[in-house]
């Protein structure tokens, strides 16, 4: 027996085209499911009375959305794409991380992260290919009380100083430059040496390039470290570094920024303290706490 022999549903008009489509969710339907979907076919059914698209221009959203999976590969998810630029990844991160006042703010993940890299002692330089300024990152770790936490793990990621992660340029750059993992030692402490982030167009040669220039935006992102920060009984945290003279904090193209994740970077010309970390000239120097909240499992 179907449904619709034991049911009746409305006739489909203009004005109750939404409560039309919900009302053939089914009964056995898993009730988030029938939540998710009901909530989209509302917003989708009023955005679409407030637009009135023509049918041309309705025909031009689905070649959108098309071409939008048609650049999806193994490598490229443009449609993820598609969800920072709207600021739909930052929106769901927020909801998802509403961490207690002194615990480090999530922000963007973004497509470039590799899992499993090997892990480097304290202080290795991860610029493998000698361009940029050369930058000292210290840090600790700790819980919201304070406590150092020992034998975090802290991955680190940031673009060269052409603008491409190593990924993007297979053969080009050498494998692993500027990523690299490191462990928080007994007080929580972490350092090593990198080069200074710079900003850095996403990629757009795909649709959603094409729809940053339609709507007047550019592609960038402001200049950043990425960094990923896991310990057993910890929530993760997944974070930035951001530069503070970036003219692009407050226009980072997928609205990563945070006042909190702002770094302060000291230049330093002091030919001593240059030997220390190994540096002939001038170098900067960052600093930067982290502090992890307590995961519930
Ligand atoms: C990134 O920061 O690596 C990134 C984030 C979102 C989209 C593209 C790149
Ligand atoms: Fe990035």
């Amino acid at each position: 027996m179907t449904d619709s022999t034991t049911r009746s549903y409305p006739l489909f008009s203009e004005q109750n085209s939404a409560e039309a489509v919900n009302a053939r969710i089914g009964p056995n339907v898993a009730p988030r499911t029938a939540q998710v979907a009901a909530a989209v076919v509302r917003h989708l059914h009023a955005a679409v009375k407030e637009i009135e698209p023509t049918h041309e221009e309705w025909l031009a959203a689905i070649r959108f959305l098309t071409e939008t999976g048609q650049k999806c590969t193994d490598w490229r998810q443009e449609f993820i794409l598609l969800s920072d630029v709207l600021g739909v990844s930052m929106l769901v991160d927020a909801i998802n991380h509403r961490r207690p006042g002194n615990a480090t703010e999530n922000t963007i993940l973004g497509p470039f992260f590799v899992d499993g890299v090997p892990t480097l002692p304290a202080g290795a330089n991860i610029c493998l290919d000698g361009k940029g300024e050369p930058l000292v990152v210290s840090g600790t770790v700790s819980d919201t009380e304070g406590r150092p936490v020992a034998g975090a793990t802290i991955d680190v990621w940031q673009t060269n100083d052409d603008g491409y992660y190593d990924v993007q340029q297979k053969g080009v750059q050498p494998e692993g430059n500027l990523r690299g993992k490191f462990e928080s030692g007994a007080q929580g402490e972490f350092w090593f040496r990198t080069v200074r982030p710079r900003d850095y167009p996403i990629p757009d040669d795909g649709p959603v390039g094409k729809l940053l220039a339609t709507l007047g935006r550019h592609p960038n992102r402001a200049a950043h470290i990425h960094f990923m920060i896991r310990a057993p009984g910890y929530e993760t945290v997944i974070t930035h570094i951001f530069s503070p003279d970036c003219p692009y904090l407050a226009e980072d193209t997928v609205f990563g920024v945070k006042e909190s994740l702002i770094g302060e970077f000291e230049k330093v010309d002091d030919a001593r303290e240059g030997k220390i970390y190994g540096y002939e000239g001038p170098f900067w120097k960052t600093a930067r706490s982290f502090v992890l909240e307590r995961s519930e499992n």
